[in-house]
């Protein structure tokens, strides 16, 4: 596989970063979309554009699958799934948890992915089949088996309705099982990123798009964890719910998850 793949993948996630860094903390224009909770900045705008730039810079003809804007389909078996600013809440908010999402596919493989982080400055990034690395250091999920020992991370997707109750419920029956405790971030992309890197051994979110999973997917199944959709089975390349795990807590996530 190209090298380039992965190399303009982490070059677009990091000039996304700069980007943010620009924006972060300065008054900015929040603009609402569907609903009350989902929002749109300038950062996540201009972030997007820079990478779509950056991207068709090295590769003419590959299609495009972006959070802000649609892209003309191609003849291409490349398809690049991109969030430019992950955690736009946070941002908004002035929280230091956010980043930025580049993945590739080949029709449905996903074949390289960066995600980062300008606040801490943590890249991670993985290829297929070449394992998964932050900052250039190999990274591999947390080996442990029991639910008693681990740091959960979940989310909540922008609607409040019934999955979000039926998600409460979960995180009940996760904490009934005595886990040391559970996180929501508030970046998908992150949060996959912090198993894939042992920082919690697994994460769950009843209703993502493939732009907040696509490369945090590849960079757990690269580190040794494992990423399905809720019952199991395989995620599809588009809406989906996601759970992700070290590999080991899997099943036990997935019956809490679908009892
Ligand atoms: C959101 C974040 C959040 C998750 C939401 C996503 P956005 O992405 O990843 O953690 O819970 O489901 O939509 O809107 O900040 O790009
Ligand atoms: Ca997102
Ligand atoms: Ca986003």
């Amino acid at each position: 596989m190209s090298k380039d793949f992965l190399r303009t993948a982490i070059s677009a996630a990091r000039q996304a970063g700069a980007v943010h860094k620009k924006y972060f903390n300065t008054k900015f224009k929040i603009r609402k979309k569907s609903t009350s909770f989902d929002l749109v900045t300038v950062a996540d705008i201009e972030a997007e554009k820079k990478i779509v730039s950056v991207i068709k810079n090295n590769f003419k003809g590959h299609n495009f699958l972006c959070e802000e804007n649609k892209y003309a389909p191609r003849e291409s078996e490349y398809t690049w799934i991109i969030d430019p600013l992950d955690g736009t809440n946070n941002f908004a908010s002035g929280l230091p948890i956010f980043s930025a999402s580049v993945a590739l596919a080949k029709k449905d493989q996903l074949i390289a992915g960066a995600v980062y982080d300008v606040t801490r400055d943590e890249l991670f990034y993985a290829q297929k089949g070449k394992g998964a690395y932050l900052n250039g250091r190999k990274i591999s999920v947390k080996k442990i088996s029991n639910l008693q020992e681990a740091l959960l991370i979940t989310g909540f997707y922008y609607d409040r309705g019934r999955e979000m109750f039926e998600n409460l419920e979960k995180i009940k029956q996760f904490f009934l099982k005595r886990i040391i405790g559970l996180r929501r971030l508030g970046s998908a992309a992150l949060d996959l990123c912090y198993v894939a890197s042992g920082r919690a051994g697994g994460y769950w979110e009843f209703e993502l798009s493939p732009w907040d999973f696509a490369a945090g997917a590849l960079i757990v199944s690269e580190a040794g964890g494992k990423v399905t959709a809720r019952h199991g089975e395989k995620f599809p390349l588009g809406k989906s719910p996601i759970v992700a795990s070290n590999g080991l807590l899997h099943k036990k996530m997935l019956k809490i998850i679908n009892s």
